[in-house]
């Protein structure tokens, strides 16, 4: 089957360069590039020298800013198939025909640490994917966590300059732990929920190819005729769900920091196709409000029990990029690149996220023409009245305004014939506020259910993960802050967790609830709060 994204990139390679010998960038052939040109044996480098000059120039600028979160990561190429039409939900192209592939391109990556980090650290794993899809590219950014650590983007900054390290030194506060995002933490129950799904083993996934992902966000899906339909995003491997454990985790870091790109790289290499399983959540809009948190909170999931993911089609990822930095590094993916049939919602964090990814990427890019890089450029036909700016490579026609009754720029579409985008027809009215509804508010409910949901063993691991990462925190204040928020999860977690780090254990009222296992005596664990 003919891949589109594939014979687009054809027209981008570099010519082979073992085909001849080697040139400047002006193609000009080049004799000698081991010596710089000087006067004599002894004397000084000649600016003449151009091939010398360009040679350095070219190399002082081959760094450009890493992105300011997801900075370490890894990508392939593949397709998208749906089972079946989708057309009762959504009209997006790509997701009518099981005989139409959606060519894709996938990034994994950690969030908080820099480009040249080890891969297997305790860490969120972002899951983005871009479908190169006949009506547009559609971006699917998600993560392997199906809740986020704040339910307003306004409050993005502080979260991250928290996660990062000192802005002073670069280096975390407390012996590995980082104080400030645990201050943060214990400042923020909504970060709660996410927390508990850092502190377990999902957070330490053994490869990219065992990994969930999810949208978080609720988004909507809009039909032919108009009519919206809430939907969450899950991505299932088919492989199942597998992660390492801490010790393993650790020791990676030190012999393999690659881990988990290279097993991505090996496998595809050597045709073990990962796959996925794309799944979706539904709601109809007249249920909006038929649950006990609000759609709009990405800090809550919609519990599978209430509304079960129905299965729509499956990814299979099968080409390793050629090159790390024209295709991995340059993606740049939007949570506002959508298609006719996917919309938003008025969820505060996918607002937020809808301004920041393309103004990061202005900076991070170099400038607005960066859609033009092979990675970014979509297999649909782009017609705009957009023009110049650095970097430009496209050599456009004609005029470029509308209207226009010379000959020249961009007609609008009526949109008659139903191809083109057209926002979902939401009614919103109210007054401005800064303020979200009650539920908002119950930071405890989830993280209780997702500990609740834990096996014995599956609990320990997130006993002994909070142990590891609290009992590092300097400040006592934090620690015993955070735990008072735990034990409003569960009284047993709280207990368990404060004796590890040594903090005051929760009042007995809040402690009753003990672990399930009475014969899971976590005192054996080993470390008691350090491994
Ligand atoms: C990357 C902002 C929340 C998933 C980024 C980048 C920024 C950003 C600025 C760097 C993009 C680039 O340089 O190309 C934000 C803001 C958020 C937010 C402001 C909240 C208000 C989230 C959430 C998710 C997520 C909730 C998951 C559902 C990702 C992923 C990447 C990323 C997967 C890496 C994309 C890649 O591989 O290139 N984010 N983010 N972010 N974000 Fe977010």
């Amino acid at each position: 089957m003919e891949d589109r994204k594939q014979q687009q990139r054809e027209a981008f390679r570099a010519d082979d360069p073992t085909a001849g010998p080697l040139t400047t960038d002006q193609g000009v052939e080049v004799d000698h590039t081991d010596d710089s040109l000087s006067v004599g044996e002894r004397g000084p480098t000649l600016m003449e020298d151009f091939h010398f000059r360009e040679k350095l120039t070219r190399f002082d600028h081959e760094r450009i800013p890493e992105r300011v979160v997801h900075a370490r990561g890894a990508g392939a190429y593949g397709y998208f198939e749906p089972y079946e039409s989708c057309a009762e939900f959504t009209r997006a192209a790509f997701l009518q025909d099981p005989a139409v592939r959606t060519p894709v391109f996938v990034r994994f990556s950690t969030v908080q640490g820099p480009k040249g980090s080890a891969d297997t650290v305790r860490d969120v794993r972002g899951f983005a994917t871009k479908f190169y899809t006949s009506e547009g590219n559609y971006d699917l950014v998600g993560n392997n966590f199906p809740v986020f650590f704040i339910q307003d983007g306004i409050k993005f900054p502080d979260f991250v300059h928290a996660v990062k390290p000192e802005p002073h030194n670069d280096i975390p506060t407390g012996a590995s732990a980082h104080d400030t995002l645990w201050d943060f933490v214990s400042l923020q129950p909504e970060t709660l929920h996410a927390i508990m799904w850092l502190m377990s083993d999902r957070a330490i996934p053994r490869s990219y190819r065992m990994m969930q992902g999810f949208g978080v966000h609720t988004f909507r899906f809009v039909t032919a005729e108009g009519r919206g339909t809430f939907v969450k995003f899950h991505w299932k491997p088919k492989l199942g769900v597998h992660s390492l454990v801490w010790d393993e985790a650790q020791e990676c870091q030190g012999r393999d920091p690659d881990f988990n790109r290279r097993d991505l790289w090996d496998a595809i290499e050597a045709g073990e196709y990962p796959e996925w399983e794309l799944g979706v959540q539904l709601v109809p809009e007249e249920d909006e409000f038929a649950f006990d948190f609000d759609l709009l909170d990405a800090t809550k999931i919609i519990p599978e029990e209430q509304v079960p993911v129905r299965p729509i089609g499956r990814m299979v990822l099968n080409r390793n990029p050629e090159n790390f930095f024209a295709e991995t590094e340059q993606v740049a993916f939007h949570t506002a690149n959508v298609v006719p049939g996917i919309d938003f919602t008025n969820d505060p964090l996918l607002q937020a996220r809808n301004f920041s990814y393309l103004d990061t990427q202005l900076i991070r890019l170099g400038g607005p023409n960066f859609t033009q890089i092979p990675v970014n450029r979509p297999v649909a036909p782009v017609r705009t009245n957009q023009r110049d700016g650095y970097h430009q490579s496209t050599i456009h026609r004609g005029t470029n305004y509308f209207p226009n009754s010379l000959g020249g720029g961009c007609p609008a579409h009526a949109g008659v014939d139903g191809s083109a985008y057209t926002h979902y027809a939401e009614r919103v009215d109210g007054a401005k506020i800064r303020r979200r509804s009650a539920s908002f508010q119950d930071h405890y409910t989830q993280p209780a259910m997702f500990w609740n949901s834990m096996a014995d063993w599956e609990k320990q691991h997130i006993v002994e993960a909070f142990r590891f990462e609290l009992g590092k925190v300097g400040a006592k204040s934090v620690r015993a802050r955070t735990v008072e928020h735990l034990a409003k999860v569960n009284g047993g977690l709280a207990t368990e967790v404060a004796r590890g780090i040594g903090v005051p254990e929760p009042s007995a009222t809040q402690a009753a609830d003990k672990l399930s296992s009475p014969a899971l005596s976590l005192e054996s664990l080993r470390g008691e709060g350090s491994v």
